[in-house]
């Protein structure tokens, strides 16, 4: 993982908008969050913790075949994200490209690189979360600006021999573009092209109907999460951890309730990160495995939510 080193905490942001640390805190479990600096850009991000997920995989940059870029703040409109990654950490032998679906990005970047690996096609697959989002916050709207933050993760998927399912057990994602209006950033190209006159930055933002998304939220996840269990013959007694998108505290409980699955065994790090959207699941998994908290054999439950409105969830043993 890679986290910018710029800290904007709640105290901050009470200076800046009508807010409070108590409101943040009680609302979404949030204390601070990363804010990239100008020339960290998410390309730059993803490599930082590309280098690091290849090293701790014992791999050099030639041996990845694919790398998959999960973004919704890309560098530019193209080429893909994951293309600067590649040039960046020298993946010369690599396929490159991005995923969109936003906070879902990461177990829907895992469903492919999951099919690349057990179909045999290919050998590594180098997946990157990494997000700019203070790049599209509007800092003026208290109910969004509060909740991001910048960051990315990395992972290396890997093929090999193995007695019993090891590594990536199942991905389940789905979408309802019935729901696209909940989270968005209307501004675009492809839709109304560029006139060439003046272009009103708040369409470049995040709008969100925070509370109407909430609700949906919790549901879609929680069944999600139970589809992916009941596939692989498995309960919630089954879980050594869960590993949620961190997109609010209270989100997250809900989640963790509906389950059955007890506090303890919920990893949560949105205190210090916000909402990292893509790269919130694999930076998670990154300070679980450093904290400990996770060993060979357990049972890893990840569940997203994200616009779209896009949901997913995987089970891996570890
Ligand atoms: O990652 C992808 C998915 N995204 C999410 O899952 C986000 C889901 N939604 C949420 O996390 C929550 O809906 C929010 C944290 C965004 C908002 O919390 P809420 O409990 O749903 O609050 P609300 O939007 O219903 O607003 C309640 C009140 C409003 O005031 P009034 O109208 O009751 O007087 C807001 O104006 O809280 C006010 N408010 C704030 N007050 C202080 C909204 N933002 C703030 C703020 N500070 N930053």
């Amino acid at each position: 993982m890679y986290v910018p080193e710029k800290v904007l905490t709640n105290a901050e942001l009470e200076k800046r908008i009508d807010t409070s640390d108590e409101w943040i805190l009680t609302r979404t479990g949030i204390s601070e969050r990363r804010i990239a600096r100008k020339d960290e850009s998410s390309s730059v991000l993803g490599a930082h913790a590309a280098r690091a997920a290849l090293a701790d995989a014992g791999l050099s940059p030639s041996d990845v075949d694919v790398i998959i870029v999960c973004t919704s703040t890309p560098d530019v409109l193209f080429p893909a994200t994951a293309c600067f990654v590649q040039r960046e950490i020298g993946a010369n032998n690599a396929a490159a490209f991005d995923v969109s679906a936003v906070c879902s990005g990461f177990v829907y970047g895992l469903s492919i690189a999951e099919q690349y690996i057990k179909s045999g096609r290919y050998r590594h697959v180098l997946l990157i979360g990494a997000e700019v989002n203070s790049r599209i916050v509007d800092w003026e709207d208290r109910s969004t600006c509060i909740l991001f933050g910048d960051g990315a993760g990395a992972v290396v998927l890997s093929r090999e021999e193995a007695d019993r399912p090891r590594g990536v057990l199942s991905t389940h994602i789905y979408s309802d573009g019935t729901l696209s209006d909940l989270i968005r950033v209307p501004g675009g190209i492809g839709r109304d092209g560029f006139s060439g006159g003046a272009i009103d930055p708040r369409q470049y933002c995040i709008h969100m109907m925070g509370n109407q998304t909430f609700k949906v939220a919790v549901k879609r996840m929680a069944d999600v999460s139970q589809e992916a269990l009941a596939f692989n013959g498995l309960s919630t007694e089954d879980v050594s951890l869960m590993v949620p998108h961190q997109a609010n505290q209270r989100i997250i409980d809900a989640v963790g309730e509906r389950l059955g699955v007890p506090g303890d065994k919920v990893y949560v790090n949105i205190n210090k990160y916000g909402n990292t959207s893509a790269a919130s699941i694999p930076i998670a998994l990154c300070e679980a495995r450093e904290a400990g908290r996770v060993h060979p054999e357990d049972v890893l439950l990840l569940g997203v939510v994200g616009a779209g409105l896009t949901w997913g969830a995987a089970v891996i043993r570890w």
